[in-house]
């Protein structure tokens, strides 16, 4: 069933979007509100006029339309919406969204979303076969845009092959299973560290870094989406506590440490926190002050690895431990060495240069290194990076790794 719950139904150009119509009433049937955006192209194929009819509201076409942006405003469409289903999907609004084009109303609803995307490919199979459209599917999966179809069978061209929208029933079967709330690692629990650490000279100065803890809040927040039992370790970040997720704060890699240890055992642990190597070696009591005599020199001492210690914990060693790999250089083959030397299971490689903007950015570049190899990423945002690595981590656990 899916009672109150509301889907923005985009409907693309094609032929298959007769079959929206019929979609539109198997999700009405269910007792899902239904409000649709139409493409220019969508109108040559089934009019707004049925669409409204059977949807029961307002059907929204005009990006320029003052009637529909005083009522409504594109931006509230997607986020009025619990999910947004793109049906038929034709390859040129595919091709569109991948590029993060806003040229009409159906493409910026998208580009303004924040909502789960899923998308009913339809068209030629050729058109479907075309790498430049299997690239563009692949961005969108990278994206978490999810998929259902297309089916192969005769098309309306004539032809036969793959590029068939889904039926109406396998589309509303996917759309339950996209709001089905996924509680993958529920029962499971996941500790994460997170943010800079701040390792005192005096006591107003200190060593740290430019971690900013986007990173690390955003995989606390995905593996607690998906119902994990999840703490975080964090330094001094301005980043919000995820929702269900319990913070640790600490300041120093040696609290970090205590305090990581203290919460074990766990299922996994993810140490995305830029921890200090070196820390004073001894902390001065009252604040430094300059004495004529130059600079004070500064010894410093190494700092516990948390990484490490936690991968070589005998009884209790986390069943998934992954660490992150902040390179400036070499950055893959960096990390297979950090890899084996701290002795994690996966290690997720990160170029921190200069101008990547990695640190305290919004975006990530990420390369997953195993014992079997390396998975490059797309460039995506911290939370795509987070939540694509808790979709890893639940098939992991559950054994499909
Ligand atoms: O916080 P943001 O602004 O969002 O930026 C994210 C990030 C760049 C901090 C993050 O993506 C990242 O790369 N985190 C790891 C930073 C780091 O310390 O990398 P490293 O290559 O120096 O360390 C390798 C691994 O060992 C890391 O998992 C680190 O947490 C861990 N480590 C390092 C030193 C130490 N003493 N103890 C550790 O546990």
């Amino acid at each position: 069933m899916l009672q109150g719950r509301r889907v923005l139904l985009i409907i693309s150009g094609g032929i298959a979007a007769y079959k929206s119509l019929e979609l539109i009433r198997r999700l009405r049937d269910r007792g899902a509100a239904v409000r649709c955006v139409m493409t220019a192209a969508a109108a040559q194929f089934v009019t707004p006029l049925s669409v409204a009819a059977l949807s029961e509201d307002k059907v929204y076409t005009d990006l320029f339309s003052l009637t529909d942006e005083s009522e409504m405003g594109h931006i509230r469409l997607s986020r009025e919406a619990d999910l947004v289903v793109v049906a038929p999907a034709s390859a040129d609004l595919m091709g569109r969204m991948a590029a993060g084009m806003a040229d009409d109303l159906a493409a910026t609803v998208l580009l303004a979303s924040d909502k789960p995307v899923l998308i009913a490919p339809a068209m030629n199979a050729m058109m479907w076969a075309h790498p430049a459209t299997q690239a563009n599917v692949a961005t969108l999966a990278a994206r978490g845009v999810r998929q259902v179809g297309p089916n192969a069978g005769d098309l309306a061209c004539g032809e036969i092959g793959s590029g068939r929208m889904a039926e109406p029933l396998e589309i509303v079967a996917a759309i339950e299973q996209s709001l089905a709330p996924d509680r993958r690692l529920a029962g499971k629990r996941a500790l994460v560290t997170s943010g800079p650490t701040r390792e005192a000279i005096d006591p107003v100065r200190y060593l740290s870094n430019h971690s900013s803890g986007k990173q690390g809040h955003a995989i606390a927040a995905a593996l607690a989406a998906l119902g994990a039992d999840t703490i975080l370790v964090s330094g001094p970040t301005q980043e919000a506590t995820p929702p269900g997720v319990a913070l640790v704060a600490i300041e120093s890699a040696a609290e970090m440490l205590v305090a990581a240890e203290a919460h074990l055992p766990v299922d996994v642990a993810v140490m995305a926190a830029a921890v200090a190597d070196w820390r004073v070696e001894t902390v001065a009591d009252q604040k430094l002050k300059k004495n004529g005599k130059g600079p004070p020199l500064l010894r410093l001492a190494e700092n516990p690895d948390i990484l490490a210690t936690l991968a070589a914990r005998r009884n209790d060693r986390p069943r998934l431990v992954v660490g992150f790999a902040a390179e400036t250089e070499n950055v893959v083959a960096n990390a297979q060495a950090k890899r084996r030397r701290k002795g994690c299971d996966w290690i997720l490689a990160n170029d921190v240069s200069a101008g990547t903007g990695t640190f305290g950015g919004d975006s990530n570049t990420i390369h997953l290194v195993d014992a079997h190899g390396v998975e490059d990423w797309p460039a995506m945002t911290k939370q795509a990076v987070a939540a694509r690595l808790a979709d890893r981590i639940a098939a992991a656990l559950h054994g499909a790794e």
